[in-house]
């Protein structure tokens, strides 16, 4: 009796040992995980065209679009700040652009999160979009319609 009393508390140690290792190795995977959800949402395009309908009021989007009381928007990501001629633009915004700025991902998220934080004295009078996840889909939407990087796919095609 005392021997497989032993034994149980035997096995039972190991179990636990044996749990207490995944946990660890699960722990370490979650976190990681988590931590890149929480940097890097994945933006939707087809989410971020309705995302998008909160723009229109003040934005075209596809190419030649007109302006309207905001500038058309194609090639927008990666672009410079006013990435189009024929738009007046505020003055704050064309200091910046006279300082390199670049519609970044970076950037243009936290923009369309607050657009005072990127141009104080800016004139695009949108609320902003709190959520990180609708700012990624608009911006994944807006990638669909040109930039630099289309432009340079379309002059150096593949092989
Ligand atoms: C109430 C009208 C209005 C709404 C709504 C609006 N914008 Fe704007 N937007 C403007 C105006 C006006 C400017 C010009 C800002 C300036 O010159 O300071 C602008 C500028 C911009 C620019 C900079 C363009 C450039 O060439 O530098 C981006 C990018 C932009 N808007 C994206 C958006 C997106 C995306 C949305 C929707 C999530 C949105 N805007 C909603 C009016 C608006």
């Amino acid at each position: 009796m005392l021997k497989s009393t032993k034994t149980l508390a035997a096995i039972a140690a190991f179990a636990f040992s044996a749990a207490i290792a995944t946990t660890a190795q699960i722990a370490p995977a979650m976190a990681e995980e988590a931590a890149a959800a929480d940097t890097q949402i994945v933006g939707d395009p087809k989410k971020g065209k309705r995302v998008f309908n909160r723009c229109k009021a003040c934005h075209t989007v596809e190419e030649g679009g007109p302006n309207r009381v905001g500038p058309n928007l194609y090639g927008i990501v990666g672009a410079e700040f006013g990435h189009l001629e024929g738009y007046k633009f505020s003055a704050n915004l064309m200091e910046l652009k006279a300082e390199g700025k670049i519609w970044d991902e970076e950037t243009l998220s936290a923009y369309l999160k607050k657009p005072k934080d990127v141009i104080p004295k800016g004139i695009m009078a949108f609320v902003g979009l709190p959520k990180e996840k609708d700012r990624a889909h608009v911006i994944a939407y807006l990638a669909t319609f040109g930039g630099p990087e289309a432009e340079a796919d379309a002059a150096d095609p593949a092989p």
